[in-house]
């Protein structure tokens, strides 16, 4: 595999239930997400976008296929691993459209949690966490609890604590369902630097029209399958 590809998913099938109640959400998707490459994932509520992202995310098991993180088959018809929450851990940053921060601990506890949980010592992850929250705009609310920030702010608390750890891969479901479109716009913005500047591939799953110009490529689910298109289709729009 080039080392330039992040993700690679080939022949991915993914059913839930059986018999009668039998679902087939994915049917032989195949495709790959490049480091630094900032992609949408659209499609209709309901087309498989959360499980596709929890199948990459090594959550949910595909019912077959293979899956490539980075230079690591992870799955290939079952787990290649026992420890895939490990791989979350190291590999993965998650970003969901409630930011999901533990409310009883402040800012800058929430972004240290998986960081000290990977066995990096709390002055060492305090020095990422208050870079992280620096780069974000907030680091004055580090010591804040999250019910004293605005969305916005929690939103991009959630963003540091997914890259506290310094993953090769974010997902994100839905980050600016919750914002308006300033807000939105700014989310979007600073994923694409992520991948830019920190040569992280992210897959962010939205809704919203407006946000496709600003990423790189846009993967549809279609017929159950991924399909990729150019941007450019969408600029038009506007
Ligand atoms: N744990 C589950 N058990 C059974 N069906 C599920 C489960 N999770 C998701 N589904 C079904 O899979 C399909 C895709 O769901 P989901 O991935 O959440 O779609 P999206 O995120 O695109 O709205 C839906 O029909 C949903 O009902
Ligand atoms: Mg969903």
């Amino acid at each position: 595999m080039s080392t330039n590809t992040a993700i690679k998913i080939e022949n991915l099938v993914k059913r839930f239930g059986k018999g009668d109640s039998l679902v087939e959400v994915i049917n032989g998707a195949s495709f790959e997400v490049k480091k630094g490459e900032l992609v949408a994932l659209i499609a209709p509520s309901g087309a498989g976008k959360t499980t596709l992202l929890m199948m990459i995310g090594c959550v949910e098991e595909p019912t077959s296929g293979t899956i490539w993180l980075g230079d690591e088959k992870v799955y290939e018809n079952r787990w290649l691993t026992k420890q895939t929450r490990k791989i979350r851990r190291e590999k993965i940053g998650f970003i969901f459209q409630a930011h999901y921060l533990i409310p009883f601990l402040n800012i800058i506890e929430n972004v240290t949690l998986i960081p000290q949980t990977n066995g990096l010592s709390k002055q060492e992850s305090e020095k990422i966490a208050i870079e992280l929250l620096d780069y974000f705009g907030i680091a004055d609310k580090a010591y804040s609890m999250p019910s004293s920030l605005s969305g916005g702010q929690n939103q991009r608390a959630a963003i540091a604590r997914a890259l506290a750890n310094k993953p090769e891969i974010i997902l994100a479901d839905e980050p600016t369902a919750a914002l308006d479109m300033k807000r939105s716009v700014d989310v979007v913005k600073m994923l694409k630097k992520i991948a830019q500047e920190q040569d992280v591939a992210i897959i962010m799953v939205t809704h919203d029209e407006a946000m496709l110009p600003l990423c790189d490529r846009i993967l549809k689910i279609k017929d159950k399958k991924v399909v990729s298109e150019e941007v450019s289709k969408f600029q038009d729009l506007h």
